[in-house]
């Protein structure tokens, strides 16, 4: 094992990390860390450097003995590592707008993690993070990986199935729900439990606790027609009220693409029209950000970021490192295999659900919940779209690629499913070597 604390961020240079210090900073009595590793690729070098020297600043500011390494040295940050987190996004801005553009050039959702686009990103990660994972496994077999990188789930049942390191898959949605409950109702955050059941963005908070009294339906109540349960990179689009009341639970913001799916996709067409996409609009608060970052004087994380959809994160990454170290037993929603929970689901897929959290890692709680025919219904249907997507991911699978996108319900059309895949192969030619076995230039699709 490690003789100093040491954590690893692969992904490093990302706009996020100012949020991730912050956590650590604030956490630091709890979890000492000593070395922190904040490590990126080449083109991410000059960034690297940007957000390094600001983490240092904030360090610095906290007076905390926390050595701050800046590498672009995977391995050597991997080495003797407690705990890895990875936020990585493969081709950058450019290939999530790419994602987001392809679909709606048919007329369907172009989102990051939903949809077509979310399958896209998924090609192009799952083999950089396996890679990431078989360093781990060489070289800190007993260190956690804490996995953001999305599409977050469908990356951590690819680890799950496919290597032996001890993955947690993380989102700061739950959070996010706890947070938004919690303004709702007027309490304090830390008076708020729910229970949330499903797989990563699409997931429904079936119970809602306020000090032990459960208060689900007034919360439904509360939402029946309402807008205000969602994250910044989701538009606001308030639900009906009927229709809240027959889910009967509360479902997460990503869920409004499968809910509302027609109003979803006419806002984002319009949203095209006047902004771009949503990748478009990321990379203005990320200019922005980085020239904020860039001002020597700046020593804390500036106000901007919680702009960005996954605001918060840090609370969930520190949050569970934190519990991870001290043996807590504390109850945190994250990612990890079924193995029998959701009964409806195989057991070797990646479920998000409530879990009590202590030295060995997360230990799924037995649901409170019979989930109804509606919500098995969609959740099968997107895992296995999911178990697809994996099968694609590692194996430059075409058939497995067709049939996932073909079942989403999102795509819901071979013909579509066939000319969306064609044209994600074409523009991702460099990142998806896994489909070019064929000497078709897109890997078999005609
Ligand atoms: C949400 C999701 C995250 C995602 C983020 C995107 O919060 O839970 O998984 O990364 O939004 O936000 P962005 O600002 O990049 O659109």
């Amino acid at each position: 094992m490690t003789t100093k604390l040491k954590v690893v961020v692969i992904g490093g240079g990302s706009s996020y990390t100012p949020e991730l210090i912050e956590g650590f900073i604030k956490r630091y009595e709890e979890f000492p860390i000593e070395e922190l590793y904040l490590v990126d690729i080449e083109p991410g070098h000059e960034k690297l450097e940007t957000v390094g020297a600001l983490a240092k600043r904030m360090i610095e500011k906290a007076n905390l003995p926390i050595d701050v390494h800046l590498t672009l040295d995977r391995r050597e940050a991997i080495k003797n590592a407690a705990f890895v987190t990875t936020q990585i996004r493969v081709g950058m801005l450019d290939a999530r707008s790419r994602d987001e553009k392809i679909p709606l050039k048919y007329g369907l959702l172009g989102q990051e993690t939903t949809g077509a686009g979310g399958f896209a990103k998924a090609l192009r990660t799952i083999p950089v993070i396996l890679d990431i994972c078989h360093d781990i496994e060489e070289l800190s077999p007993h260190a956690f990986l804490l996995n953001f990188t999305n599409p977050a789930g469908i990356v951590t049942e690819a680890v799950t199935k496919y290597t032996k390191v001890k993955t947690i898959g993380l989102c700061n949605l739950p959070i996010g729900t706890k947070m938004s409950i919690a303004k709702m109702m007027d309490v304090d955050v830390s008076k708020v439990d729910i229970e949330m059941v499903g797989i990563n963005h699409l997931n429904w908070t079936t119970k809602v606790w306020i000090e032990g009294k459960e208060i689900t339906s007034e919360v439904l109540d509360i939402m029946s027609g309402a807008k205000g349960v969602t994250v910044k990179n989701i538009p606001d689009i308030e639900w009906d009220p009927e229709f809240i009341q027959s889910v009967g639970m509360i479902p997460c913001s990503y869920l409004r693409y499968y809910y509302m799916k027609d109003k979803m996709i006419e806002k984002q067409l319009q949203d095209f029209e006047t902004k771009g996409t949503r990748a478009d609009e990321v990379r203005k608060v990320e200019e922005e950000l980085f020239k904020l970052y860039k001002n020597p004087n700046l020593n804390s994380k500036p106000i901007q970021l919680e702009k960005r959809g996954g605001a918060y994160y840090s609370e969930a990454a520190v949050q569970l490192m934190t519990s991870i170290y001290n043996n807590k037993k504390d109850i945190q929603i994250v990612n990890v295999k079924n193995n029998g929970l959701i009964s409806c689901l195989p057991d070797d897929v990646s479920v998000e659900v409530n879990c009590v959290i202590d030295s060995e890692g997360p230990t799924p709680l037995q649901l409170k919940t019979t989930l109804p025919p509606h919500i098995r219904g969609l959740l099968q249907i997107v895992k296995a779209y999911e178990e697809l997507t994996v099968e694609a991911a590692v194996h430059g699978d075409i058939q497995a690629g067709l049939q996932a996108l073909t079942i989403h319900p999102l795509v819901g059309s071979a013909e579509l499913a066939k000319k969306i895949f064609k044209d994600i192969l074409d523009k991702n030619k460099e990142y998806l070597p896994q489909f070019n076995k064929s000497n078709d230039n897109n890997g078999g699709i005609k």
